[in-house]
């Protein structure tokens, strides 16, 4: 039946298709022609369908919403210690969009898998976007960005075989005792959140707030669900996964179109700018926590998220988050892990989206103005700067800068333009110095619940029994130095004791704490 009221398909050049389902053929059985441009430019199009995935956190679901602004931190005015805009006012609101993820499984994969998620946000602010990229277990496996190919490779399939395999995974981590903390996160319940709506967010990184006299301070965020945590036994995950591989994406979407917006609280943690050698632990470490007791976490806002894509593809493959991506009163701090995403980031969107991805309507900061000098490159859309509502028509001629006669001009130097500690050194390549690698991982395993604790040790279990006899035999070695408990039942799952791992010498290059060496010196 045919209804008169639909609007005519056409082509990308706007011509009227009168017949989608036959090509143009010389008679009613071919051949077919080869000018048949309908043909074409449909197929080829359709060849052309796919870009890459994200090489990591390719699996993940996109929704949109806002920021509302406490205006203070604790008692005190915000704008103490940082000028950015989005946090000033009570109430004031600022779009955003979020996408959660997945690390390790491809575009399709399972979505109940053990794994850390992706949680990043994207603020479309006033004075440009700014994006918070993070997990949901507030540590990371590393701490040096040179060393995230490799973690990587080692999580992800087998190249030959194609099958993910504790061996490999736990054969890197056992040379990476940095890992440990991510580890004990990881294969607790909370390395399977229920899904996207029950989970904790982190930034993870260091970053720095700037006030407007120039002052800095370190600090660490944390996205808080006002739906509470929920996660999932391994036996949980496997009857959810018997379902179908996208549950969290499902939920999302249903319970937005339900009207159940869910919510998370932004709470900051905050310490003085400097190196602090008073701590057990390095602030630009992010295999660290910063301990609450000390550092008190305090909201300075919230999001709600009340909106989901009308195009999968368009806003959820070709969103584009980045760590270098903040705004006037966010800063950097000289955490190695940041400086290397930083880069990483909008490299790898070059080629996965193309040189132009900020152009594209989710990535573009479409409450600031942008006026540059790029042209050009695959894609180009629009020339920035002569788009609607961005200087339309102002000197399309000038695209350099400086000039006498014309074109763009540099803004008004902010203030204070030099900022932060001194720093002096000579080039080298280094650990940190308090690497203390063990003692968070233990204090997390003791805070757990009993329960928790019995699933870790399951997880752990399972997926050691899967590993060469020294990759095991380290690994236990190393849950010993986290908590002995830990790594006595972590040992008698796999028949390890202590005193099978008690000559053991300490990794090349590791360097151990006094309670460490104590801890060694009993093994046997
Ligand atoms: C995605 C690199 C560490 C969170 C990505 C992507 C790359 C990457 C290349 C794909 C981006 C894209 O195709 O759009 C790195 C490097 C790291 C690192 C080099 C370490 C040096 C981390 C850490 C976290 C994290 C520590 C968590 C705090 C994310 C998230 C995404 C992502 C959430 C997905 C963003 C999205 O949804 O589009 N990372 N990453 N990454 N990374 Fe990292």
């Amino acid at each position: 039946m045919t209804d008169d009221s639909r609007k005519v398909l056409t082509n990308r050049q706007g011509h009227p298709v009168y017949d989608n389902q036959n090509q143009r053929t010389v008679g009613a059985r071919g051949p077919a022609t080869l000018e048949n441009y309908q043909f074409l430019e449909k197929i080829s199009h359709f060849d052309r369908e796919r870009v890459p995935e994200r090489v990591v956190h390719a699996r993940g679901v996109t929704a949109y919403g806002y920021f509302e602004a406490y205006g203070a931190w604790g008692d005190e005015p915000i704008g103490r210690f940082t000028r950015a805009k989005l946090f000033q006012e009570r109430g004031r609101r600022t779009d955003l969009a979020v996408r959660f993820s997945t690390v390790i499984g491809g575009r399709d994969s399972s979505e109940s898998a053990r794994d850390p998620r992706g949680f990043a946000v994207k603020f479309y602010t006033e004075d440009g976007n700014w994006d918070l990229v993070g997990n949901n277990l507030a540590v990371f496996f590393i701490r040096d960005a040179i060393k995230f190919p490799d973690v990587i490779h080692a999580l992800k399939p087998d190249p030959v075989t194609f099958e993910q395999q504790p061996r490999r995974i736990f054969d890197f981590m056992a040379r990476t005792p940095e890992s440990m903390h991510m580890l004990v996160n990881l294969f607790s319940p909370r390395g399977i959140p229920s899904d996207y709506r029950h989970m904790q967010g982190f930034g993870v990184n260091t970053y720095k707030w700037v006030n407007a006299e120039g002052e800095t301070v370190l600090v660490k965020y944390h996205w808080m669900p006002k739906q509470g945590v929920r996660s999932m036994t391994a036996e949980d995950a496997a009857n959810t996964q018997a379902q179908g591989l996208g549950h969290a994406t499902k939920d999302l979407y249903e319970s937005i179109a339900r009207g159940e917006y869910p919510e998370w609280e932004l709470l900051v943690q905050m310490m003085p700018d400097d190196e602090h050698p008073e701590l057990d632990f390095d602030p630009l470490d992010d295999t660290k926590t910063w301990p609450e007791q000390d550092f008190p976490p305090k909201p300075v806002g919230r999001m709600v998220l009340d909106r989901m894509p009308e195009n999968f593809f368009a806003e959820n493959e070709q969103i584009s988050f980045g760590t270098g991506v903040l705004v006037d009163g966010l800063d950097f701090s000289d955490d190695k892990m940041l400086v290397g995403r930083t880069f990483s980031y909008s490299d790898t969107q070059r080629y996965r989206v193309g040189p132009n991805y900020l152009q594209l309507p989710v990535n573009q900061a479409k409450h600031a103005q942008v006026r540059t000098n790029q042209r050009d490159g695959q894609m180009t859309y629009h020339v920035d700067g002569a788009g609607a509502g961005a200087g339309a028509g102002e000197d399309p001629s000038t695209n350099y800068e400086p000039s006498l006669m014309g074109g763009l001009r540099e803004g008004d130097r902010p203030a204070h333009d030099e900022q932060g500690p001194e720093i002096r050194g000579r080039l080298t390549r280094k650990r940190i110095p308090r690497t203390n690698d063990y003692l968070q991982a233990g204090q997390r395993y003791q805070l757990m619940e009993r329960w928790e604790r019995d699933d870790l040790v399951r997880n752990l279990v399972d997926a050691l029994a899967q590993c060469d006899r020294p990759v095991q035999e380290r690994m236990v070695w190393h849950f010993l130095m986290v908590d002995n408990d830990l790594g006595v039942r972590v040992g008698d799952g796999i028949g390890i004791g202590p005193r099978d791992v008690a000559g053991l010498e300490p990794l090349p290059g590791q360097t151990l704490t006094d309670e460490d060496r104590k801890r060694l010196a009993n093994l046997g």
